[in-house]
This record gives structure tokens, sequence and C-alpha cells, in this order.
């Protein structure tokens, strides 16, 4: 046993020191008959972004049942890719043959074995290895996306692109969008996720601001068709659409239900859209209307007139005062044949309705 373990450190030392992009592997003594009773393992490694390819150019150990003696392993992170033993293929013997073994990463592991006895000399083993690159862009699977948009293989590695208008994220996977900063000062509009009804993109944090004049106040209505990525036990935890209004938020949205009419009272809403770095929905798009400042409805004044009468009024809305015939309209120390009334920003009317009174009795004072 002791021998055993200065062979396996004085061969570890040799080679594990760097990864190579090829090299070559041979049993003790190659070849000359190998030793007995010898345990070797090489690890072998070549740079990341590339699978490590074996091919045996020679092969001669001792035959056994099941190559339980002597016999060559070829292992990739403690998964077998092959046993052999013997010279030629038999039944319960495999040799490697003039096929190439090739890892999944960039490690693999050879051991080397022989038992006590070896009857005839046989000359071992000598073997190739080689760094080739692997094609991280076909090698993905559908389920986890290695690239957003677009995935490029090169020797040794890949990089991911984005389409045109897009952004990579430095998550160098993803492709944001740049959309802040959208500004609505139309007393009506809309707006919807980017490329709505198509998926919106990844990782991004678009804002959209509508800031109208104040006295209006902003209503917004989320169209049916909405899709933002939602968990079915936590609230939003992924991508989600917040509505803040005066500073405040109204509301945080996600799932397939779309929130429908969403009353502010504010003039200045800001709706902002988060995403993570996963996922393909469909977004959301909405319209937004505004209404003034209701002021309170208005009683004519007896014997007077006021133009239009409207069942509600509201911010900018104007009110003509007059009075019948015979009649003026009395405004402190003033007689006026009219007078207007404003509805203002904050919902009151500009001044009180004045009182008609007699001219007669005007003139008689
Ligand atoms: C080879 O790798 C295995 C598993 O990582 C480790 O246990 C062993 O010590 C390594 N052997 C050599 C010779 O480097
Ligand atoms: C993205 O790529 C840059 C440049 O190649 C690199 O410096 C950076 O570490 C990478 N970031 C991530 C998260 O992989």
């Amino acid at each position: 046993m002791r021998m055993l373990f200065v062979v396996m450190a004085t061969v570890a030392a040799h080679l594990s020191s760097a990864s190579e992009m090829y090299g070559t592997v041979r049993s003790p003594n190659f070849p000359e008959a190998y030793p007995r009773d010898t345990e070797l393992r090489w690890n072998i490694s070549v740079p990341r972004g590339y699978h490590v390819q074996l091919y045996f150019t020679h092969f001669d150990l001792e035959p056994s049942y099941l190559c339980e003696y002597d016999f060559v392993k070829v292992e990739v992170e403690e998964v077998v890719l092959g046993l052999f033993c013997g010279r030629e293929e038999s039944d319960t013997e495999q040799v490697p043959g003039m096929g190439a073994l090739s890892s999944s990463n960039n490690l693999l592991s050879l051991l080397f074995h022989s038992d006590f006895s070896d009857q005839e000399n046989h000359a071992g083993f000598l073997a190739h290895y080689a760094a080739v690159d692997v094609d991280e862009c076909q090698e993905r699977s559908d389920e986890e996306q290695l690239c957003d948009h677009f995935c490029h293989n090169f020797i040794g590695g890949y990089y991911c692109s984005c389409r045109y208008g897009y952004l990579l994220h430095t998550d160098n996977r993803t492709c944001r969008v740049e959309c802040s900063g959208g500004v609505y000062r139309q007393r009506s509009g809309g707006f919807s996720s980017v490329d709505h009804p198509l998926p919106y993109p990844k990782s991004s944090d678009c804002s959209y601001s509508i800031q109208v004049e104040e006295g209006l106040v902003v209503e917004l209505l989320f169209n049916p068709t909405f899709d933002v990525e939602d968990h079915p036990d936590l609230p939003c935890p992924y991508d989600y659409v917040q509505v803040i209004a005066g500073g405040k938020e109204l509301g945080r949205y996600c799932g397939g239900r779309s929130p429908g009419r969403v009353v502010t009272k504010s003039h200045l809403v800001l709706v902002n859209f988060h995403t993570d770095d996963s996922g393909d929905n469909l977004g959301w798009s909405l319209t937004y209307t505004t209404t003034g400042s209701q002021c309170p409805v208005l009683l004519s004044p007896a014997n007077g007139l006021l133009n239009p009468i409207q069942s509600e009024y509201s911010f900018r809305d104007h009110v003509l005062v007059t009075c019948l015939p015979g009649y003026k309209l009395r405004k402190g120390e003033e007689y006026l044949d009219h007078y207007q009334l404003d509805c203002q920003k904050d919902g009151s009317w500009s001044s009180d309705v004045p009182q008609c009174q007699k001219t007669g009795a005007g003139r008689s004072q």
C-alpha cells in the first residue's frame, strides 16, 4: 500500500499543475510491462469553455471478467464514461478502440488499476487528450436560455447580444430597454409596455409620468389584455406595474387580470414597470383621461338667470349671471348687467352668486 501512494503523489504533482490544451497519458513503464499492484489517477483539466476529448492509440491490459483485475476507468465528476481492460473487445470486456471519449465539461479523470498478478506481460496504454471547443449556443437546454436574444459561440467561450434598440444588461445575458423619462402632458393619452402585445423586455425599469395641470385629476384605464409575471403565493415578487399618485402608491399589479379603472385623484401620476431577468409575458396597455375638480351646483338668484345651466361644473367652467328686465346685479356698491363666476382648480367658485335688485329701488335710494 505504501508504494502505491508514493506513485500517486508523484504523478499528481506532475499532471495537475495547470490546465493544458493537450497532452498524453501513459501507463507506467509504457511500452514495457506495467507494474503490479498499482493505482494511478490523472485529473485532466482544460480551460473553461472547452471539453476534454480523449482517445487511446494503444491499449493492452490483462483481460478479466468485467475488468475486475486490471482496468482503466474514465470518469467525469464520478460519472463513469468507460471501464476498459484486455486487448480485444469481448462480451464482458470493453476496450476503448479508436473512439474518442468526451467530457461534458472541462474535466476528465482517468484511473489505472493493476492487481497483484500479471502472468503475461502487458504493455499498458497510451492515450492523448485535447481541448475541444464547446458550442455553448448549441448545447443550451431550451429550459434555461443562455442568452435572451442572440448567442454567439467563439473558441473557448460565447457571448450574448441584443436586438436593435435593446441594451445588454450587466448580467451579460438579458436584454433591457431604456424606457424611463416618458412624460405625458396631454389631457388624455395612453401607453403600453415595450413591444406589447409581444413579450416585454427583461431586467428593465420603465417609468411613465403623467403631468397635467393642477385642477385636473387623472383616471387610468388598463385594457383587458394584461399579462405580468406573478407568483402563486407571493404578491408580485418578479415583475409588477406600480401606480403612484401624488407621491403615494395606489397599487402594485401583476398576474393575468387587468386592474381596469384606477381613479387617482391627482394631476401627477407615475406608472412604473419593473421586470426581472426571466419570463415571457405579454405586458399591458392603458389609456388615461382627465377631468377637472368639481365645483358645487349653483342656484340662480331670485329674478336672475345662470348661463349655462348644467348638472355638474368642473374646473375651467364659467357661468354668466344676468337679471330679468328691470333688475340689476348688486355687487358691493356697484350695479352690473352681468357677472362671471369661474370654477377654480380647488373646486370652489371664484365668488358667491350676486343678488338681483330692482333698478328703480336702487335709484330711489
Ligand atoms: C483528482 O480529483 C479527485 C476528485 O476531485 C480528488 O479526490 C483526487 O485527489 C485528485 N487526484 C489527483 C491525483 O489530483
Ligand atoms: C460581463 O462581461 C464583462 C466584459 O466581458 C465582464 O467584465 C463582466 O465581469 C461580465 N459580467 C458578468 C456578470 O458576467
